[in-house]
């Protein structure tokens, strides 16, 4: 007589953010290829329709909203039961400029973005994870959350609270079974660095700063095409580090992707602070 067959594995969820382009997309397909269930967030109607022709279940959000936040959130656990495996929390963009240029209303929609609407998503699936003592709430950092650079101020300050914020969660989540984990990118093949240019020409008045100079010698390298960093990653490269998160009985609290991460990660800790500055002051 045959041993009856086991009950197959019940197909794992993973709801990612920003996905419609850079590493949330490529996380999100290399997921889908490695069976996960995968939920994957956009913006605009045609990309939620392009990740729908790839074969994920596309989720309209916008993190700038606690009202489009909180929708993806109960649209996502009404599909899976409440059964939510884990988060990659993705999404982000980047204004750059220097600090003195920074109007408010920048500065908010930085942090609406990056920092609140990631932890009230967050917030709004936790629940969820706590009540079956399973989960995986996974932030995509930077390498600009561990160090700081000119002209990166918001970002920095969004990145670096990440950073503290997770430290924080993860250990309030100690013996719940969820882990929160920080994934240190950077610098990564995507639309990042595009979309910042337009943050920038939307909010920064270049031409009355103390940094008028400064901001003309950028556009110039902008115009004539910047060259990639030689440290410059595919996000095949993040994709690794977070299915080890995501799939690991252990995942570790912090994964360095990049050189520029795990050097950075290591010097913040080892240099005092007028050197480290004037390393960063020439990268
Ligand atoms: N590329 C790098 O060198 C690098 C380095 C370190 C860390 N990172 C981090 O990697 C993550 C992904 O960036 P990426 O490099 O893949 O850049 P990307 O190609 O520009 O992707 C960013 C994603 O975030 C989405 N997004 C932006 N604003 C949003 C909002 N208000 N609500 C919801 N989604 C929003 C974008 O959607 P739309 O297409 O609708 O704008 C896009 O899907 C970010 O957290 C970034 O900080 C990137």
């Amino acid at each position: 007589m045959t041993a009856p067959m086991p009950p197959p594995a019940p197909v794992r969820t993973v709801l990612v953010t920003g996905a419609s382009s850079g590493i949330g997309r490529c996380v999100a397909l290399g997921l889908k290829q490695r069976g996960w269930a995968v939920f994957a967030t956009a913006r605009s109607d045609a990309d939620l329709q392009a990740l729908g022709d790839a074969g994920l279940t596309p989720v309209p959000l916008d993190l700038a909203t606690s009202a489009s936040t909180l929708a993806a959130a109960k649209t996502v656990l009404e599909a899976t039961d409440g059964r939510l495996d884990a988060l990659f929390n993705n999404a982000a963009f980047a204004q750059p400029g220097a600090v003195e240029d920074l109007s408010r209303d920048a500065l908010r929609a930085q942090f609406e973005v990056n920092l609140f609407g990631t932890i009230e998503l967050t917030n709004a699936v936790l629940p969820a994870m706590r009540a079956r003592g399973h989960g995986r709430i996974v932030m995509n950092g930077s390498v600009l959350g561990l160090v700081a650079m000119p002209y990166r101020g918001a970002y920095n300050a969004t990145k670096f609270a990440l950073e503290g914020i997770t430290d924080t969660l993860r250990l309030e989540l100690r013996g719940s079974g969820v882990h929160a984990v920080l994934i240190e990118p950077g610098p990564i093949q995507s639309n990042f660095r595009a979309a910042a240019r337009r943050q920038f020409e939307a909010h920064i008045d270049a031409d009355h700063s103390a940094h008028a100079g400064r901001y003309r010698d950028m556009r110039r390298q902008t115009a004539r095409g910047r060259r990639q960093s030689r440290f410059t990653r595919p996000p095949e490269a993040v994709l690794k580090k977070v299915i080890h998160a995501l799939e690991a009985p252990r995942p570790r609290p912090r994964y360095y992707v990049t050189f520029p991460t795990h050097l950075f990660g290591f010097l913040r800790r080892v240099l005092p602070t007028r050197v480290l500055d004037w390393i960063l002051a020439r990268a």
